[in-house]
């Protein structure tokens, strides 16, 4: 599996159930890696989509302990026996974990690649993702050039799992 996510410099990713900062380019890269792939994420962040439905164009998973959840079309996974289940079988780089943070601490050492947007906003955060450069199982094996977007600049980082567990 891959994990994608866009960070601020704290490694900040979203506040009151919202993204920190919208960068179209940085969407269009997301919708083309992930269309026709399958994305995971959490209850709360489905939620957050458009109309709280799943992403058109791919299979969605979303965890939830609700057993009575109905996910408008998506596959619903209440641990993690059953994602692996609903996984098997896949191409594990068409597999992408796409947050909120819940989800990203619990499925970031199953995951071989992390696709990192790393913008350069200051807005407060009151969710984060893991600061991977202080993981000692994770390498920053690229990074992109500075770009761009209105008053946001952002670049691509890579990193990669020296440890990853498979699910
Ligand atoms: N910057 C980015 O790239 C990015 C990407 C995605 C999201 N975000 C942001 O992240 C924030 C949301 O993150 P979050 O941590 O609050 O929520 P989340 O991770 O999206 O969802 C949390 C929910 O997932 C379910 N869950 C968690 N662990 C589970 C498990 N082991 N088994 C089954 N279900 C499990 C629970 O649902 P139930 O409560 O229904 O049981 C839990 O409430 C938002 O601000 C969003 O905008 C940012």
């Amino acid at each position: 599996m891959q994990i994608i996510v866009n960070v601020s410099p704290q490694w900040g990713i979203g506040k009151e159930k919202a993204l920190l900062v919208h960068i179209h380019a940085d969407m269009r890269r997301f919708k083309a890696l992930t269309t026709n792939n399958t994305i995971i994420c959490g209850r709360k962040t489905l939620e957050s989509f458009p109309n709280s439905s799943p992403l058109p164009n791919r299979t969605n998973i979303v965890l939830t302990h609700d057993r009575s959840f109905d996910a408008n079309g998506s596959t619903v996974c209440h641990n993690l026996s059953e994602l692996t289940s609903a996984i098997a079988g896949k191409d594990p780089d068409s597999v992408f974990v796409c947050g909120g943070e819940q989800i990203y601490r619990l499925l970031l050492p199953y995951c071989s690649k992390a696709l990192v947007t790393q913008n350069d906003s200051d807005s407060p955060a009151d969710r984060f993702f893991p600061n991977l450069n202080l993981l000692p199982n994770w390498t920053l094996t690229h990074v992109g050039e500075i770009m761009e977007e209105g008053p946001v600049r952002f670049r691509y980082l890579e990193y990669e799992n020296n440890a990853v567990i498979g699910l």
